[in-house]
């Protein structure tokens, strides 16, 4: 069941839509029997019993029709006040979400009598102004918002409430978006702590699943064994992938001494064993780290060498030199010992591989290291502190951030009107500034408008935003 499908003058109910809906009998405001669909009406009772409370009495006037009834309420309202208002309150067939069962028009009880004419609503739109607030901790949006009859097509009905899920509705409210906009133009970064046996990919599925949301990438990937910070793009923020990724990071790792294998951690083939009997000067052997050196890559990595990913050679047994690369361990510390492991926590630039840090350290002594542990805890400005797991994710307990939000400490450019019309069009424009790599285009209403990258004297597009 999709409890974002999106029905409006453009899309049209698909006859698919209906294998899977659900519909329950219930009654509506003048005691007739009328369908919705199941978890719709679950929330709308939860709904009901809420405003209940706060002293505001709500009915269902309206929610699943067919085809044929959609024709009856066209031609109802036609005869009642004209094909002209008909068509900014009245959907055609198979343009009304009446069709989904997931939307329902509520009608109010003032002064101890139920209305549900359109002109008597709209006089009592205080009364609506007291609901809207909460339709969305039960699933509900309200579907056609004063202001944004352009987008939705229909003229502002404060009745006509649509669920959708919790977690999308509340992103909605939120952000002020039209179901139209959630879907096609919603973006945003957020920031997951990723837990262990899950690989990246799984979560950006279950993140696409729980907001309903397609487009969804992450960057600088965990493997299943690792956790921590997993960053998330949504929308055009996944163009933000490789800038997000760039910033250095953190792992807190753990060390088993006396094994090399094939992953070089402890999910591996083990390839060579040895008891260690020497007593390892920890300290030292982390500072001897501290440096910038050239790393080799693991083979079971997905950096592509003559267009194939490494560990494709590696499954198919064929030798490779693998790719050496220059990266720098920044800070690193020991956090603690025993006779046969280690824990340390490391800052390192983009590209280290922490599986082979370790197995380089055991290497210089002599030994076989493989890594049985690894937390990121912070890439760039995300830390694991301000991360949400998929529970939290899952009770909506999270906040994704906007665009801007993201960038808010990378180097930014202000461009007054002309410049920015050169930047909307994707022009480049010449470099008086000094910037040396990329750069936040914004205009003067701190607006973003695209990411610049510096070339010769000029600024070109990195990415439009
Ligand atoms: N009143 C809404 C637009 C419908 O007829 O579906
Ligand atoms: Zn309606």
């Amino acid at each position: 069941m999709n409890y974002l499908v999106l029905v409006n003058k453009e899309n049209k109910i698909k006859n698919h839509y209906f294998k899977t809906l659900e519909l329950q009998d219930t009654f509506d405001v003048l005691e007739e029997k009328i369908q919705v669909e199941k978890k719709t009406l679950t929330s709308y009772i939860k709904l009901k019993k809420f405003l209940k409370d706060q002293g505001v009495v709500i009915a269902i006037d309206s929610s699943y029709r067919s085809l044929e009834e959609q024709r009856a309420i066209i031609n109802k309202f036609e005869v009642k006040y004209g094909s002209e208002y008909a068509k900014k309150y009245v959907a055609p067939i198979k343009s009304s979400e009446h069709h989904t069962g997931l939307a329902i028009d509520l009608s109010i009880q003032v002064n101890g009598k139920f209305l549900i004419e359109n002109n008597e609503l709209m006089t009592h739109e205080d009364i609506f102004l007291k609901i809207h607030p909460y339709l969305h901790n039960f699933g509900f949006i309200l579907r056609y918002p004063k202001g944004k009859e352009k987008i939705t097509g229909y003229f502002y009905e404060p009745w006509h409430i649509r669920y959708v899920g919790v977690i999308p509705a509340t992103i909605m409210y939120q952000n002020n978006l039209t179901l139209e906009e959630y879907l096609t133009s919603y973006s945003g970064v957020l920031v997951v702590n990723k837990e262990k046996n899950m690989t990246s990919r799984d979560v950006v599925n279950q993140v696409s699943h729980l907001l309903g949301i397609k487009k969804i990438g992450h960057t600088g990937t965990l493997d299943p064994i690792a956790e921590g910070v997993l960053v998330l793009t949504i929308g055009k923020a996944t163009k933000l992938g490789e800038i997000l990724t760039a910033y250095s990071k953190e792992y807190i790792s753990s060390v088993e001494i006396g094994k090399l294998t094939d992953t070089l951690d402890i999910t591996g083939k083990v390839l060579k064993e040895k008891e260690c009997h020497k007593k390892i000067n920890y300290r030292k052997l982390l500072e001897s780290f501290h440096k910038t050196y050239m790393q080799e890559v693991p083979i079971y990595s997905a950096v592509k060498v003559k267009g194939k990913k490494l560990y494709e050679y590696a499954r198919e047994g064929i030798d490779i030199e693998l790719p050496k690369k220059e990266v720098t361990i920044k800070e690193i510390e020991l956090l603690d010992k025993d006779e046969k492991s280690f824990k340390f926590r490391c800052l390192v630039s983009k590209g280290t591989y922490i599986r082979s840090l370790i197995r380089d350290m055991g290497q210089s002594i002599d030994e076989y290291f493989s890594m049985s542990e690894l937390v990121r805890t912070q890439q760039g400005k995300f830390s694991i502190s301000n991360a949400y797991t998929i529970e939290q994710i899952r009770s909506n307990q999270f906040q994704i951030l906007s665009i801007k939000e993201a960038l808010a400490e990378y180097p930014s450019l202000v461009v007054e009107l002309d410049l920015e019309k050169k930047v909307k069009n994707g022009c480049r424009i010449s470099n008086d500034y000094g910037i040396g790599n990329k750069v936040v285009i914004k205009n003067n209403h701190d607006k973003i408008l695209a990411i610049y990258q510096a070339e010769k004297s000029e600024l070109k597009p990195y990415k439009m935003l």
